[in-house]
């Protein structure tokens, strides 16, 4: 029987050049959160599935996710996303400084169907504030949105942070009379309005919900895009959501977060979120999913009994965002093809290689990657492999290095030679390396 050579359907299997790349962004998130005192924590990937039943619905926990039984008889899920387990920490943990800022880059499983931006096993970069009631952590968690897309290079025009309320969409379905079952369903309905046709949505409003006034009105506050608008001031003014929202908006401007719009339309999948709700995307028309989504969660923590923690976060899928910088072309040049070693040391015959091998191994004291020639094959077989891995230096060490103490270094892309002693190659190679890329 021959195995086949794919990984399973949806699944995560990275490519070093890939890999790389991920990196590249992995780093920009890192360092956004860093800029704002986040600290990074892990859960497992392994979860008790009734902690996603009871947290993130039966549509995520049980339809998309990948659940079974263990041979201990425990039903289990491989964690479709990370909030549920972040509260349940917070939960047992208790005694945390408040406001907490935990940021995690959890690989996610979903049992879903394939297509562009969305997989089976995808890596989010979460981050989340606990602790804060107030709009000023919603405010620092679109900062930190804000400088992960600027520090990637995506101008203001090319994406959005479309941004609404659960609370103020709960109001205004509420006031019609819907009971908590139907705002639900009508939710999945606004959840859906950017996903299919304009007229098709319409068509499935209409079909879905009997009441006429009540499927009006859910049309009506979904293409909502301004919270001073006249419909939605008079439908919802006077109420708490609706001085929130407001209020959010004028802060968003203060903070000159021009890239944020208010959009009604943005209710979230996800049943936990109670307060203001947010989805990054690209304005363009080529990346449909949304690069982020998150919001606020004020019951979670409190679902574990003992004290109530106030929550707001979100999810960046990194395969999402890859697909946005790769359509604005964003991913700087050469990423995927930078070979990690700095030097590739050849090696003219056996006689010479203690002298390379421990040359190798002092450069690599000092910070320097070096890739040491173990194929023992002609000179020119080992510069045709170093050529081919882009790596940016090389040396041959033969009996006249050993002799004297000096070697060329030579540089690969333009063929230029510089002679220096052993003990400066390090110095050498870092100035390079500082002149050019510092990633
Ligand atoms: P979510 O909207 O389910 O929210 O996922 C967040 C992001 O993860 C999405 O915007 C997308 O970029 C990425 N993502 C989701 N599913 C897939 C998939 N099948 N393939 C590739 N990427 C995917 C949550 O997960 C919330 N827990 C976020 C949150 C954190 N809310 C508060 N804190």
């Amino acid at each position: 029987m021959t195995l086949s050579r794919k990984p399973l359907k949806g699944m995560r299997e990275l490519t070093p050049a890939r890999k790389r790349v991920e990196d590249y962004i992995i780093k920009r998130l890192r360092d956004a959160g860093l800029a704002y005192g986040f600290e990074e924590y892990e859960t497992p990937v392994l979860e008790p599935l009734e902690l996603f039943q009871a947290k993130s619905g039966n549509e995520l926990a049980v339809k998309q996710s990948y659940n079974f039984t263990d041979k201990g008889g425990r039903k289990l899920i491989m964690r479709p996303e990370l909030t549920p387990s972040v509260a349940r920490m917070v939960a047992a943990l208790g005694e945390l400084i408040y406001p907490v800022r935990w940021m995690s880059f959890p690989v996610c499983y979903r049992y879903e169907r394939p297509q562009r931006g969305r997989v089976r096993e995808f890596m989010q970069f979460n981050l989340d504030i606990l602790g804060v009631s107030g709009l000023q952590a919603e405010l620092d968690v679109f900062l930190v949105l804000r400088r992960i897309m600027n520090s990637l290079g995506a101008a203001p025009g090319q994406y959005s942070i479309r941004y609404s309320s659960r609370r103020l969409a709960s109001e205004i379905l509420g006031s019609c009379g819907m009971t908590e079952e139907e705002m639900a369903g009508a939710f999945a309905l606004i959840d859906k309005k950017d996903k299919i046709k304009p007229d098709e949505w319409e068509e499935l409003v209409r079909k879905t919900i009997r009441d006429e006034r009540n499927a009006e009105t859910i049309m009506e506050f979904a293409s909502c895009g301004d919270p001073d608008a006249p419909w939605l001031c008079e439908a919802a003014g006077g109420t708490e959501a609706y001085t929130e929202i407001v209020k959010f908006s004028g802060m968003l401007k203060d903070a000159g977060i021009t890239e944020a719009r208010f959009d009604a339309s943005v209710v979230r999948g996800l049943d936990y979120y109670t307060g203001i709700v947010f989805e990054v995307m690209d304005t363009g028309g080529e990346n449909r999913r949304a690069i982020c989504g998150g919001g606020r969660y004020d019951n979670l923590v409190g679902m574990f009994g003992g004290q109530k923690v106030t929550g707001v976060g979100f999810g960046l899928g990194l395969l999402t965002l890859e697909l946005f910088l790769k359509t604005y072309d964003l991913v700087p040049d050469g990423i995927s093809g930078k070979h990690p070693a700095d030097i590739f040391l050849a090696v003219y015959s056996d006689e010479e290689r203690d002298f390379a091998v421990n040359l190798a191994e002092k450069l690599r004291d000092t910070g320097v990657s070096v890739e040491i020639d173990i194929s023992c094959k002609n000179l020119s077989k080992q510069f045709k492999i170093a050529g081919r891995k882009l790596i940016g230096y090389s040396a041959v060490i033969g009996p006249a290095e050993v002799a004297s103490g000096r070697i060329t270094l030579k540089n690969m892309t333009s063929g230029t030679q510089t002679e220096c002693e052993v003990s400066e190659i390090s110095r050498i190679l870092m100035d390079k390396n500082l002149e050019g890329e510092s990633d």
